[in-house]
């Protein structure tokens, strides 16, 4: 038998999951076009959707085809399919941020990011904090007057 390397799943923590899956899919089962709520809860109960052993989870509960829930899965940009990353900065593009530097904040920090797998540099549209542009999301919680300088110094 191999041992687990660090870090990565084994049998117990995949069978734990599964059982975490098909317990929010039972939960949902019964209310209408539950699998989009399903998969909502699960990304925000385990982080993410793993393609493989949640899919099939899902589907079994719903009696839907592997390919059902792949689509939907897949369709919808907002569900993860990977793990999340340690930090998430999510930087606003909406017009009054762009006109104070938004944009040139959002390509800086994707050039200075790129390739971490600790941190994941998206974009948002108005966070309604226009007055202190540019405004992001850093790890769901909103901050303004963003520069890279304060990003690099908060996610480092
Ligand atoms: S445009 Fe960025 S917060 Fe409104």
């Amino acid at each position: 038998m191999q041992a687990a390397q660090a870090g990565s799943p084994t049998a117990a923590t995949d069978g734990r999951r599964a059982e975490t899956v098909r317990g929010i899919a039972l939960g949902l089962a019964s209310a209408r076009g539950p699998l989009i709520p399903i998969l909502h809860a699960v990304q925000d109960q385990l982080g993410w959707i793993d393609p493989e052993t949640d899919v099939d989870v899902i589907a079994d509960v719903l009696n839907l085809s592997r390919a059902d829930v792949h689509g939907v899965l897949t369709f919808y940009h907002d569900f993860r399919r990977t793990p999340p990353p340690r930090h998430r900065a999510q930087i606003c593009r909406g017009e009054a941020c762009q006109a104070v530097g938004g944009q040139e904040l959002y390509a800086a920090a994707q050039d200075r990011f790129s390739g971490s797998p600790d941190v994941e540099v998206g974009e948002v549209f108005c966070l309604g904090n226009c007055a202190l542009g540019p405004s992001g999301f850093l790890d769901g919680k909103l901050h303004g007057r963003l520069t890279l300088e304060r990003l690099e110094g908060w996610l480092s």
